[in-house]
């Protein structure tokens, strides 16, 4: 056994989880995201957390809406590009090599070629240190493709599917 510090447990507990936010404010925006999970069937929801620094939090907050997508190989380069710019300062849409998809039904758009997506409500947010805890209702979930989703390893600097 060994002492080792947060940041090492969480590139020691990888692969994690990887799917891509998508926000319709002023602008389409796409963000990738490793800390969600579902939380409840009925009322389904599931939640995410959101770094307090970011772009992607503060749509949330506006519009009360976004979808997730998980990430297949075909997408994951180009969702991996979102992962280093923020789009408080970027239209990640215009310059990543990323087509978007409406749905009917769906209050935000998904990203074409993702697998499963879910169309999200905001229900409630709680501040947690440096991240903010959005707990989301799903309103709807489709599956757009059916190509295994890939996970984040090595912390989460390489994408790929297991
Ligand atoms: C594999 C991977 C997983 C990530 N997971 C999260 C996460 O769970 N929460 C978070 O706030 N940022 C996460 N990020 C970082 C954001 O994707 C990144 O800061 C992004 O630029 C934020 O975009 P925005 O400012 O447009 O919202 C992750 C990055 C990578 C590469």
């Amino acid at each position: 056994m060994k002492q080792i510090t947060v940041g090492e447990s969480a590139y020691l507990s990888s692969p994690h989880l990887f799917a891509a936010i998508v926000t319709k404010g002023s602008k389409i925006n796409v963000m990738g995201v490793s800390w969600f999970t579902l939380v409840s069937m009925r009322d389904a929801k599931l939640l995410f957390c959101i770094s307090s620094r970011g772009y992607t939090g503060g749509v949330i907050n506006e519009t009360k809406k976004a979808s997730l997508c998980m990430v297949t190989e075909e997408i994951k380069d180009a969702v991996m590009d979102c992962c280093r710019v923020s789009g408080a300062n970027t239209d990640k849409v215009d310059s990543i090599a990323l087509k978007i998809q409406e749905i009917e039904g769906f209050g935000t758009p998904v990203l074409e070629g993702a697998g499963v997506c879910w169309d999200l409500e905001l229900s409630e947010s709680v501040a947690a240190g440096d991240h903010t805890v959005f707990i989301m209702d799903i309103k709807n979930a489709v599956q757009l493709n059916d190509a295994p989703h890939v996970m984040a390893f090595e912390g989460y600097k390489r994408l790929d599917t297991i």
